[in-house]
């Protein structure tokens, strides 16, 4: 049975769903479960056949984060730990989420899975010292990183800037950050994939690996990419909205910001013998799906 860890979380509800509808038994723990207390975490896991845990856990309020390193540490590199320990008991694989923010920003093409990390901020800098900390502790894992995610539960992007265009006459939005947007779908996609191949015997060769959906954009451009497909689909009911750019600089934030951080796909892309669609395409699954939540976007 596979456990996801953070199963009510934006992408653990989404990794549920996908398995659901691949037929793969899962068994799901949110904070009921401490990642904090490895005693908890194991007495879970006593009885119960764990193939394969899945981490979606984690301590993900970036700005918060700046002011609340010891907490933020906790959860997303004592966590993952606590979890890569007992993965290593069970004798079972670790997929675990990590970010593009272990980066500081001054690549200008796509990051392979070897350039160093460079952290500028609590919350990368957490997350990094998470990868370490899993490798530490086991050698069966996938640690796939991430950026830019949006679902059909949780606050993201996406819906929050429908709902500003739907109620404002403008909106500003950086443009001079660039990465990719990425549907949870894509990522679930992905991991269930690694999970169906690991379950059959097949080999998936551990280690790091770049997931999000292909291309690149800036914060910007994917809200006019937002705007027109939103006027298309008939849910943007203010077609006047304007959308104006800004820079970083006009929109300080308590976090510093990765100025680049568009990730190279081609290693997971090999790996699995699959390709990723681009962020275009899955922005209008997202946004024509029947599980997009209207109530998120009055
Ligand atoms: N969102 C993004 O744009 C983005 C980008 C790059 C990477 N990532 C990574 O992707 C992963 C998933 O992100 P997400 O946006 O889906 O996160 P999320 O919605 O914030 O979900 C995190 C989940 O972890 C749970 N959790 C918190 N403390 C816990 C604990 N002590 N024990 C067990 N569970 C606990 C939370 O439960 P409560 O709500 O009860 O606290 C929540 O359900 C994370 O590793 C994140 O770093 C996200």
């Amino acid at each position: 049975m596979v456990w996801i860890i953070g199963c009510n979380g934006m992408l653990g509800t989404q990794v549920c769903r996908t398995l659901e509808e691949n037929k793969i038994e899962f068994t799901g723990t949110d904070s009921n479960v401490s990642i904090l207390d490895y005693q908890m975490l194991e007495d879970f896991a006593s009885g119960k056949e764990i193939s394969c845990i899945v981490n979606c856990a984690a301590y993900t309020a970036v700005d918060k984060a700046e002011s609340d390193a010891d907490f933020a540490r906790a959860l997303n590199a004592d966590g993952p730990r606590n979890i890569a320990r007992l993965a290593k008991k069970l004798g079972c694989p670790l997929i675990h989420i990590s970010t593009d923010y272990v980066f500081d920003g001054t690549a200008s093409t796509p990051i392979s899975e070897a350039t160093p990390v460079k952290p500028i901020g609590v919350y990368g800098n957490t997350k990094a010292e998470g990868e370490k900390a899993i490798s530490d502790e086991t050698s069966d894992f996938y640690i796939l990183r991430t950026a830019w995610l949006y679902g059909f539960s949780g606050k993201n992007f996406v819906y929050t800037m429908i709902r500003a265009m739907n109620s404002h006459d403008s909106v500003k939005v950086v443009s001079d950050q660039k990465g990719t947007p990425t549907n949870c779908e894509t990522l679930a996609g992905i991991i269930t994939k690694i999970i169906e191949k690991r379950l059959s015997g097949a080999k998936v060769s551990n280690g790091i690996y770049h997931v999000t959906d292909l291309g690149e954009t800036t914060w910007f451009d994917f809200t006019n990419e937002i705007k027109k497909q939103a006027l298309e689909a008939g849910i943007l009911t203010n077609k006047d909205c304007v959308v104006n750019p800004c820079s970083t600089s006009e929109y300080p934030t308590p976090a510093k910001r990765p100025a680049y951080s568009v990730l190279d796909k081609s290693k997971i892309q090999k790996e699995l013998g699959i390709s990723i669609p681009d962020w275009q395409e899955s922005l209008a699954k997202f946004i024509n799906s029947p599980l997009f939540d209207k109530n998120r976007i009055q």
